[in-house]
């Protein structure tokens, strides 16, 4: 019998949920990811092929970065069927599971100034490191075509298209050349362990060639009190300079971005409004009033 048959995620502690589906703790060194083939923008089945693609690939590198980063133990396809708690689920993946533990958002605004600046630190680090060893990595990846997918402008009100339009727009005259990034560098996808450093990044599903604005902008968008400190320490560690109109158009992909799924997939209208006045904001600061 193979390891598949005798899983049950009954048995197990669950330590995250996503649109995709779930993880768990095995408890033996291990954690059990399971997908769903909806959920998102996309299929569930390729997000997690991707992410394997993207661990295998990374493996190598692993040596160059000073936190962890899970290894595929296992994964495999679920028999048509697989049914847990009236959903059905594809595809899985076991990989051993990290050390330190995710921070809330709100567990980083409470800590001491001192603390927050660690953090902060830690995280430009970790991020620099990362965008290092998954450029010298050489895995070939694509560029993000959320603006261009006929998805995401699937449903949407004429305004909200008008608003599609201009940051399209404004991004396909932006000559600067694509790099491998992250793609969802936010906070709960990276682990901390003692003396608040970053002790490991999970989560490559949306591993993608972007801008380092985009993984910065998944930080400090999360968390705006340290985003100064962040770019900085970025800047120092990279020796390149991030400039605010870039840092600014990640913004407004985002916001964008935020607001269609918060309006149009997931009904949270309260944030899909909070996501719009941002967008709107930028859009007039970048791209004019044509809204
Ligand atoms: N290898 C791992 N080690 C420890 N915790 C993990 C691991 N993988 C996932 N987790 C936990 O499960 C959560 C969800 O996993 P993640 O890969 O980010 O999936 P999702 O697509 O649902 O965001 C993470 O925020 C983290 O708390
Ligand atoms: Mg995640």
């Amino acid at each position: 019998m193979s390891f598949i048959d005798t899983f049950k995620p009954e048995n197990h502690v669950l330590l995250g949920e996503g649109v995709w589906g779930k993880v768990y703790d095995l408890d033996d060194g291990t954690v059990m990811k399971i997908a769903k083939e909806k959920g998102g923008v996309g299929s569930g089945r390729l997000k997690v092929l991707h992410e394997l693609k993207i661990l295998r690939g990374v493996a190598g590198a692993k040596q160059e970065v000073s936190f962890g980063i899970p290894e595929v133990i296992d994964s495999g396809e679920f028999p048509k069927g697989w049914i847990y708690k009236d959903e059905e689920y594809v595809i899985w993946m076991r990989s051993t599971k990290l050390a330190g533990s995710v921070l809330e958002i709100n567990r980083i605004e409470s800590l001491t100034d001192e603390a927050k600046t660690k953090i902060a630190m830690s995280l430009a680090g970790a991020l620099a490191e990362f965008h290092d060893a998954l450029r010298a990595s050489g895995i070939e990846l694509q560029e993000d075509k959320i603006l261009t997918d006929p998805d995401t402008a699937k449903g949407l009100s004429g305004i909200d298209v008008k608003r599609l339009h201009a940051v399209r727009n404004y991004f396909a005259q932006d000559d600067r050349a694509l790099k491998p990034i992250h793609g969802d560098f936010n906070i709960s996808n990276i682990m901390f362990g003692a003396e608040l450093s970053v002790s490991g990044v999970l989560d490559f599903a949306e591993t993608c060639l972007g801008h380092d604005e985009d993984d910065l902008c998944s930080l400090t968008s999360e968390l705006p009190f340290l985003k100064e400190k962040i770019v900085r320490e970025y800047e120092r560690r990279t020796g390149r300079i991030i400039d605010p109109v870039h840092m600014a158009m990640a913004e407004m992909k985002r916001d964008l971005i935020s607001m269609i799924i918060c309006r149009y997939r997931n009904n949270d209208f309260d944030e899909a409004q909070a996501a719009q006045a941002r967008l709107d904001h930028l859009i007039h600061k970048l791209v004019g009033p044509v809204i």
